[in-house]
């Protein structure tokens, strides 16, 4: 095929990508939150929408225009992106948790602003577990074959930490990204290596974040065949 013509290996497939940073609401103006842009996500959801798949974009707090011909369903917390995944992984043929969710939660939402009080040092924050959406889809598949693929940024021994926690996850797939102070958060650019269950190892060089997306399909497609 011509450069820019993408293969439709894709058609008849559904594909489910979750996008962006949860945030975690502390009082009805503040929140818990991270730096993912959720541009990662949207280069795998036009790739996958270009290759012929169905694709639903779980977008979180994403500031993103919609891409052309994908289905997208907003999600705000973690508990409101577990509960839009699992619903739309139900017949899903591959499920790509680019999301960065949020680990943890305030154990209190306050339903009024929380205000200072004079001389009073403020009440610590106490957090409670999120559900681990990525390690639930992974043992409990919503079909047989399903392609599962995790997303992972880790410092220091990166390709050892990626290693044990795609074994922690279950999942088929783990892009594996080295984060430092101006990498990956935000950028246009990503650079990481594809790890599979399988023992299979991809590096993907330092490009843009469509061609990291196009070698995610082609592993989930190589698997789904
Ligand atoms: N993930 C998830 N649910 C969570 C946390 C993470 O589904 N509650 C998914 C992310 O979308 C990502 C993958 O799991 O695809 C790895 O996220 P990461 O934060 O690296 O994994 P953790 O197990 O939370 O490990 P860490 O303690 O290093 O943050
Ligand atoms: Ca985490």
């Amino acid at each position: 095929l011509a450069r820019g013509a993408a293969e439709p290996d894709l058609a008849g497939r559904h594909v489910v990508v979750s996008a962006g940073g949860t945030r975690e609401p502390l009082d009805p103006v503040r929140f818990l939150g991270n730096r993912s842009s959720g541009k990662q996500g949207y280069a795998l959801a036009r790739t996958a929408a270009a290759r012929g798949a169905r694709v639903t974009l779980i977008a979180a707090n994403t500031a993103l225009p919609d891409p052309a011909g994908v289905d997208v369903v907003p999600a705000g917390t973690a508990v409101q992106l577990r509960e839009a995944v699992l619903k739309a992984a139900a017949d899903a043929d591959a499920v790509v948790m680019a999301a960065a969710v949020a680990d943890f939660r305030p154990a209190a939402y306050a339903t009024g602003k929380i205000k200072k009080k004079d001389d009073q040092e403020p009440e610590p924050i106490v957090l409670v577990r999120n559900p681990d959406i990525l390690a639930e889809i992974s043992a409990d598949r919503a079909r047989p074959g399903q392609v599962i693929v995790g997303f992972a940024a880790e410092t220091d021994d990166v390709l050892a930490h990626g290693r044990a926690k795609l074994v922690r996850k279950g999942c088929d797939l783990l892009v594996v990204n080295e984060v430092g102070e101006h990498r990956t958060f935000g950028a246009e650019e990503n650079e990481a290596v594809v790890l599979a269950a399988d023992g299979g190892e991809t590096p993907v060089p330092h490009g843009p974040k469509e061609a990291l997306a196009e070698i995610v399909w082609d592993l989930v497609a190589a698997r789904l065949h």
